[in-house]
């Protein structure tokens, strides 16, 4: 297959909006396979945060889903064991990122500067998911070095959840888990471990890099099937790390393939190549990913379990197609082949191309980017909905593809 992308229409604007900090790439992507117009999927996603933010206005809230009968968010408390706050705020950093506009950083500086305290949390691993988006995008993108201390406070709690004897970091607790007895690690927090990749970048202290590439090696041994598929929770035992169980919380089935949970190992894996260009785990990462993509339907969005998907009333998780084409952006930098490197680009376009498309855009349906998320359909909430993260993973992506399209 040739690869042959070109600007078919490339043209750089000066914005009109007068609080813009650079000029916008209007940009369209094509190659023989497939085309998407990327500066229309990201003026959507501005038109939609047009909507959305004006209604959000409670700071001790942040949205997290949109009920399918429903057009507006429904909010929830920045509540410290809720892991869902930082998303909102991830959002409106890549929202400026995006379009330049100051309105989202001065949004997004408003929404994230609400949950400092939230540094100090242990009593989960969720601080991850909960302080990058927010922070770490507000570093990144914002130019705002004073969240460096938070970032790095943040780290320390995540650290101290870390087992030696096991080799992890400590996902849950046990109370809230009550299932399980021992050391609960979940596949989710890969995602976490960028949060310690950036700490020992930042301060002389190897103990995260340390912390994060360990946690990464054991859980590549262990939370995976031999047909390179992921289970979600494994227990182990807290003194000799052996593994007791491996079981599901939001799968279908113990051993059935939870979508989403894939997603999070393909852009975990994908991640900790990109910080320590280890070739195990850039290999590993392939593998992954193309058992999900192995198992993909027409339309690119996973059924929220693989095992279910032969059943079409079968709801959708379009978060998990929004977390993959984020990662197989990042990933189809890093291959060498070149059949490789198309091969992964071209499925994240035809991924966002997917979601971007009437089938899951919720243009002039609901305040979200995206509707037809699921949640957790195991325990009976959020099925067929819009979730927050769907929308920071999707404009994550789009950010990313117009970085590569600049570059090119
Ligand atoms: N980390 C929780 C989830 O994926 O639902």
């Amino acid at each position: 297959m040739r690869f042959k992308i070109f600007f078919l229409f490339f043209l750089v604007s000066f914005v009109s909006c007068k609080n813009s900090k650079k000029p916008t790439l209007i940009a369209s992507v094509s190659n023989n396979e497939t085309s998407i117009d990327l500066q229309k999927q990201i003026d959507d996603c501005e038109h939609q945060l047009e909507i959305a933010v004006p209604k959000l206005t409670d700071l001790t809230k942040h949205p997290r889903l949109i009920d399918a009968d429903k057009t507006a968010w429904k909010e929830v408390t920045n509540n410290k064991l809720i892991w869902t706050s930082g998303f909102y705020p991830g959002i409106l950093w890549y929202a400026y990122d995006v379009t330049g506009n100051e309105r989202w950083k001065n949004e997004a500086i408003k929404r994230t500067e609400v949950f400092e305290d939230f540094k100090n949390i242990t009593e989960h691993h969720d601080i991850g998911f909960m302080m990058f988006p927010a922070y770490g995008n507000g570093y990144k993108i914002g130019g705002k070095k004073e969240y460096k201390d938070i970032l790095l406070t943040s780290a320390k709690s995540l650290a101290s959840r870390f087992n030696s004897n096991v080799g992890t970091i400590r996902s849950w607790s046990n109370k809230m888990h009550p299932r399980w007895k021992q050391h609960i690690t979940i596949i989710d927090n890969m995602l976490n471990l960028e949060l310690l990749f950036w700490a020992s970048k930042h301060s002389n202290d190897s103990k995260f890099y340390d912390i994060a590439v360990k946690h990464a090696e054991t859980t590549m041994k262990n939370h995976f099937r031999k047909d390179l598929t992921s289970w979600h929770v494994i227990e182990y035992d807290s003194i000799n790390g052996n593994v007791l169980n491996r079981h599901t919380k939001q799968g279908f089935a113990d051993d059935s393939r939870w979508s989403r949970g894939q997603a999070w190992g393909v852009y975990g894996y994908t991640m900790v190549y990109k910080e320590t260009k280890d070739k195990k785990f850039l290999d590993f990462a392939q593998k992954i990913t193309d058992k999900y993509l192995d198992l993909l339907p027409e339309d690119m969005v996973p059924a929220w379990d693989f095992d279910v998907q032969s059943n079409p009333k079968e709801e959708k998780d379009a978060s998990a197609a929004a977390v993959v084409a984020s990662a197989l952006l990042d990933l189809s930098t890093f291959v060498e082949s070149k059949e490789d490197q198309e091969r992964y680009y071209n499925a994240a376009i035809k991924m966002l191309k997917s979601l971007g498309s009437e089938n899951y855009s919720a243009v002039g349906k609901a305040d979200s980017f995206l509707l037809h998320s699921t949640g957790a359909k195991s325990l009976g909430h959020e099925i067929d909905v819009a979730l927050i993260y769907a929308d920071y993973y999707y404009i994550e992506a789009l950010s990313r593809l117009k970085n590569l399209e600049a570059k090119k």
